[in-house]
């Protein structure tokens, strides 16, 4: 029995993540008009049970037009407070910290989602006040097939900031202990501060200084509204692909650490193209480790972590300080439960919640070799 990295609790302000495995933020499509349905008890709630230290709740937009599609989650409305109450007293019933992701989608807004067709919402879909549905950004500079966006004005930019407090403000109501700032994938955050998308003339657009303004006044109204003994975490695309480049994030988050972010989480792309397409075996950890030696802030490493081994790995080498993974838990998301074993950490089966620990520690102690088919042919009856 070991003691393992991955299993070593992180403390970050006032908040204590029993292990470094992140349920990293995923869409599930499946929300009402914004508001949240049993499926999100469900799905967070199971990977609260299998483990993970800290669970994300899916991209959660700030305002009704800043969803992406129409499953989105939002968080708009005090209303909703409640509903979202639920889920983070279910998700810390089952062992885990409860964290949100704010978001708005910007240009990237009003489309199909990529399982149901992609592209852009139009009359033909038949879905009700799609066309009152207004699809912003910083400039009518359209992501690829997708419409042209409406520029925002300068009073519509401060009126967004003001959303993203409101909404960090219900979510602390709602009892979510980290929040996670979405910059990154060529949401509206990320299309402020690239070149690619932001051609605006004032001090919201030009330099580096004037096109992470946005993000700036974000990051110091949520910092006020969000309690200080709670962590801050911010999602950036440390490189996007249309021109964006690891010494630009270097010196964006060396600008950012002394406003109160905690952790970056260290994605790319999305700019151009799909978010999703490198094949490689954590093909994304290096940009957490050059974050992390750069500027001394902790990181975070996402994409293809699939192995337990890998995982505690990335930690033990000083890459990234959290590990989050997404598709590999939609798979699994006993993953968790499953890497204490392979790895042998001391911990066992406690690093589920105490019924479904306890339940299986039994079953390990009944049938020790239960995985083998070797042994499941030897001992059939
Ligand atoms: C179904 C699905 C939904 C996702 N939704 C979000 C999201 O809401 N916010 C976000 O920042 N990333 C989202 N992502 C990206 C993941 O959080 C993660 O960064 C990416 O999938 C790479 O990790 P993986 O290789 O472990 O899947 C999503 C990914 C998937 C597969």
């Amino acid at each position: 029995m070991t003691k393992t990295k991955l299993f070593s609790e992180l403390r970050l302000r006032d908040v204590v993540l029993k292990n470094r495995i992140v349920a990293s933020p995923m869409w599930q499509y499946k929300g009402l008009d914004g508001h949240p349905t049993d499926w999100h008890l469900m799905n967070l709630g199971r990977l609260a049970d299998g483990g993970s230290g800290l669970v994300f709740q899916e991209g959660t937009t700030v305002s009704r037009s800043g969803r992406g599609t129409v499953g989105d989650l939002g968080i708009w409305d005090d209303e909703m407070i409640p509903e979202y109450a639920r889920i983070t007293a279910l998700v810390r019933a089952n062992g885990a910290v409860p964290g949100i992701q704010l978001m708005h989608a910007g240009r990237k807004g009003r489309v199909m989602s990529a399982s149901d067709g992609g592209g852009s919402i139009t009359a033909d879909h038949g879905i009700a006040g799609w066309d009152e549905w207004d699809v912003v950004a910083p400039s009518a500079v359209a992501h690829a097939g997708l419409p042209v966006p409406r520029a925002l004005s300068r009073s519509e930019i401060l009126s967004l900031v003001d959303e993203w407090i409101a909404a960090a403000r219900r979510a602390d109501a709602a009892g979510y202990d980290v929040l996670d700032i979405h910059g990154a994938h060529g949401y509206l955050i990320h299309q402020f501060l690239s070149e690619a998308s932001n051609i605006r003339t004032d001090d919201y657009g030009g330099s580096p200084e004037n096109r992470a303004r946005f993000l700036v006044e974000i990051i110091e109204g949520v910092r006020s509204a969000w309690p200080a003994s709670k962590p801050l975490l911010l999602r950036l695309s440390v490189v996007d692909g249309a021109g964006w480049e690891i010494e630009d994030s270097i010196k964006l988050v060396s600008r950012l650490a002394p406003l109160g972010v905690d952790l970056i989480d260290c994605s790319a792309g999305g700019m151009v193209g799909p978010s999703l397409a490198a094949s490689i075996y954590g093909y994304q950890v290096h940009l957490a480790e050059a974050i992390r030696r750069a500027t001394r802030m902790a990181t975070s490493a996402v994409g293809l972590i699939v192995h337990a081994q890998q995982a505690e790995d990335i930690l033990q080498r000083g890459r990234a300080d959290l590990v989050f993974l997404a598709r590999e838990l939609m798979y699994n998301p006993n993953w968790p439960i499953d890497a204490a074993q392979k790895l042998g950490d001391e911990k066992g089966f406690s690093v589920a919640n105490h019924r479904t620990g306890y339940f299986l520690g039994r079953r390990a102690t009944v049938m020790p070799d239960l995985c083998s088919s070797t042994f499941y042919r030897a001992t059939e009856v």
